[in-house]
């Protein structure tokens, strides 16, 4: 017999059934025992009565055995979905100890711990809904590019050279010479664009070596990257990733929203285009002064904005260079600043972006500016002599978007096995 998955239960109504699954929850009334079955697509109840043969084993059960039973799934309105599934025949395939933690909801169990046991953490329907989500934002991603004719490219994650700053870099013994984890692929993707690509892509795993403990950085994240060539200007590089975003959320909305009531969040209000305003408007806005916005002065434009162009998504404009890489456009009225931006979502960035400096003696300048060896990053340079286009792009945390999305606290539940300062198991 093939087995049945619960959620195609319906299917199958007064036919005997195979099922697979966990024994999530039993209730044992004494001539009468129920017990929810869990398998990857939903739950359903099955029941036991005394004169069943298999009575004997089904009350011997533990909460989270692995089990197969043979049943006839009948219509019940006191059941939970309207159907319960009459018990023929119990395999136990498996045993399960006592659980060290209660994953059920039912109590609450501190991040730590349930990090600890993540596999046990995970059966919990809210937790395994963030990561199918996560699984459909990456698809609809996917088709957003491939219908662009933009090209997946896959850069190497073991290089030479961080390409963001040196601070956060993690070293690794590559034979007998350092070498770190990538920082973010930004040096190949643009390198991509002198190979004539002209538009690409990129979903893959970033590292950073994070000191600090927030509830917003990972020490291993997953960026979305893309660049593409013969731009006019970083507005190219916004309207683009704009469209992205919309075209998830429009994506989200139409084939997720099952997952976004299990929430019960409030979507986000989008609506093309995001306003702009530069960096140095954003404090004028929250009467502040600076050079760049700490995290808590990002949530207060967010707020501000929000009340003001009722829009959940707000483009930073116009970083000064002292705060960005060495790689972005210096802004052509004002040197100071650079034809870059960031994108925030509920008063949280996700998203850096701009132009890229292309040509190669105003981009070795900003090199010396910022300390850089050019002897360091002459593979990169080098792609800048024989043809390079202007250019631009972005990197798109997935993390930080999904727990913008659902209002998750801290973006390790965003993640299913987090690497931060103190965890590097499970
Ligand atoms: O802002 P970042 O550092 O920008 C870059 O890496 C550039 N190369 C992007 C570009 O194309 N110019 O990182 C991009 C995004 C951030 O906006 C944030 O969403 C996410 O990556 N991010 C992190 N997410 C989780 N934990 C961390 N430690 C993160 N650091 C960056
Ligand atoms: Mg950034």
């Amino acid at each position: 017999m093939e087995r049945t998955y619960i959620s195609k239960i319906k299917m199958k109504e007064n036919r005997e059934t195979l099922l697979k699954g966990w024994a999530e929850a039993i209730r044992d009334l004494g001539n009468l025992i129920f017990v929810v079955l869990r398998d990857c697509s939903g739950e359903v109840q099955l029941v036991a009565k005394k004169d069943s043969k298999c009575f004997d084993e089904v009350k011997n059960l533990r909460r989270e055995d692995v089990i197969e039973i043979k049943g006839i799934p009948i219509k019940n309105e006191k059941a939970p979905n309207g159907i319960e599934v009459r018990i023929e025949e119990l395999k136990v395939l498996n045993k399960a100890e006592p659980l060290p933690i209660e994953f059920s909801g039912k109590i609450s169990t501190d991040l730590s711990k349930r990090l600890d046991y993540r596999f046990l953490d995970l059966r919990n329907k809210r937790n395994k809904k963030i990561f199918e989500l996560k699984s459909k934002i990456i698809y609809f991603v996917r088709s957003f590019f491939n219908d662009r004719e933009f090209v997946e490219v896959h850069t190497p994650k073991i290089v030479a050279q961080g390409a963001e700053g040196g601070s956060e870099l993690f070293p690794i013994l590559y034979y007998n010479k350092e070498s770190y984890l990538t920082q973010s692929p930004q040096f190949y993707k643009q390198i991509m664009q002198a190979a004539g690509f002209e538009k690409v892509f990129e979903i893959g795993p970033t590292y950073r070596a994070e000191k600090s403990h927030t509830l917003r950085h990972l020490s291993e994240f997953w960026g979305i990257d893309s660049e593409f060539s013969f731009i006019e200007s970083y507005e190219d590089v916004m309207r683009l990733l704009e469209d992205l975003i919309c075209d998830i959320l429009n994506n989200i909305k139409k084939n997720c929203s099952e997952i976004i009531n299990y929430f019960g969040i409030e979507f986000p209000e989008y609506k093309k285009p995001f306003p702009r305003i530069t960096l140095s408007d954003a404090f004028k806005l929250i009467d502040r002064e600076g050079t760049d916005l700490s995290n808590e002065e990002e949530k207060l434009v967010g707020e501000r904005i929000k009340k003001k162009f009722e829009s959940d998504f707000i483009f930073i404009t116009k970083y000064p260079f002292e705060v960005r890489p060495f790689y972005t456009m210096k802004n052509d009225k004002n040197k100071n600043l650079t034809d870059s931006f960031d994108l925030l979502f509920k008063g949280m960035e996700i998203v850096t972006g701009g132009q890229r400096e292309h040509r190669l003696s105003i981009l070795k300048e900003q090199a010396n500016e910022k300390n850089i060896s050019l002897e360091s990053i002459k593979f990169y340079l080098d792609a800048f002599k024989y043809g390079m286009p202007p250019h631009g792009g972005f990197g798109f945390g997935i993390e930080r978007f999904v727990m913008q999305l659902l209002n998750i606290k801290n973006i390790r539940e965003a993640v299913l096995f987090p690497r931060d300062v103190e965890r590097l198991m499970p």
